[in-house]
């Protein structure tokens, strides 16, 4: 297999685009002109996959990066394709869309480093710069150029998440995550199928479904599915909760699972009991179990 291609990138809101732009250009950056992207991610087992389009032509993004709000590399694989609709309907049949983020870029080039001046519908404006590597590169001189930027522009608040992840960012979207894990519940025993999600700081969704069993007790709920998911993946701590069920309008977590939940979140953890697009009750890990018992008891 051919090894990926990679850069050094950061990326931070930015409150003074035109100052941005203005810096930029006056450092000696040329500026390549305004893109139209719009970018559809799918679900996937490793990194992101997105579905670029532009005025110009599409192209399929595979990338892995870590959340991190530093400068940090991504290698990432582009191919060109050729009938966008179609095989953005295949993806969508195979593994499911996730979110679609349009935006509006305006690209610089410094060296070879891409500024990227972005206003994001519905999440508003961001710089980004990506320094790309040469194939042999030891990043040494791509991290030397980022922080040259970094410095020079002044770049604002930086961001470790990608938009697809900030414009998944909201309860809404957990609740959507929770009900789609909840359709492939195996409830063969109780009918009773419920979905769970988690989120992480990073801003990844876990998500579980119930899996019964004919010796009933060795079933298990949803939520004890969404943490094993989550902790199989590399996390640890949870930020938000979503609870789907399918014949309850909302539905409780049993006491088992809210002492599971408190293993790896903080009494404030949002908890949104709902579905989507319907009446939500929002309540905390706190509220649901007082006087818990962790690790601190032990000690
Ligand atoms: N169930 C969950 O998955 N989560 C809960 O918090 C409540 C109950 C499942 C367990 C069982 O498969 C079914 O719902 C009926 O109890």
């Amino acid at each position: 297999m051919t090894p990926p291609r990679r850069n050094v990138e950061i990326k931070a809101r930015d409150a003074d685009p035109a100052g941005t732009l203005a810096r930029a250009l006056s450092l000696g950056a040329t500026d390549e002109g305004v893109l139209e992207q719009r970018d559809t991610y799918f679900a996937r087992a490793r990194g992101r996959l997105k579905l670029r389009e532009e005025p110009e032509g599409a192209t399929l993004i595979a990338y892995a990066r870590p959340d991190e709000s530093e400068a940090r590399t991504s290698a990432y694989r582009l191919a060109a394709i050729s009938d966008p609709a179609a095989v953005k309907e295949a993806l969508d049949a195979a593994l499911g869309t996730l979110v679609v983020v349009e935006k509006r870029r305006h690209l610089l080039l410094y060296e070879n480093v891409r500024i990227h001046l972005d206003d994001v519908e519905a999440l508003g404006a961001f710089v980004e710069l990506e320094a790309v590597a040469r194939p042999d590169s030891d990043l040494a001189r791509e991290h030397t150029l980022i922080a040259h930027l970094v410095e020079q522009l002044g770049l604002g608040e930086r961001v470790a998440q990608s938009y697809s992840d900030l414009l998944q960012n909201t309860p809404e979207a957990l609740l959507q995550a929770a009900d789609a894990a909840m359709r492939n519940a195996y409830a063969a025993y109780s009918d009773f199928k419920v979905g769970a999600a988690l989120r992480t700081p990073t801003g990844a969704i876990h998500v579980g479904a119930n899996v019964e069993n004919a010796a009933y007790p060795q079933g298990q709920c949803a939520e004890a599915s969404a943490i094993g998911a989550m902790v199989t993946a590399g996390d640890t701590a949870i930020t938000a909760v979503a609870v789907v069920a399918e014949k309850l309008d909302i539905c409780p977590p049993c006491g088992g699972c809210r002492q599971r939940l408190k293993e790896f979140a903080a009494p404030d953890t949002p908890v949104y009991l709902g579905r989507p697009g319907g009446p939500v009750q929002t309540t905390s890990l706190a509220e649901l179990l007082p006087l818990a018992f962790d690790e601190e008891s032990l000690a």
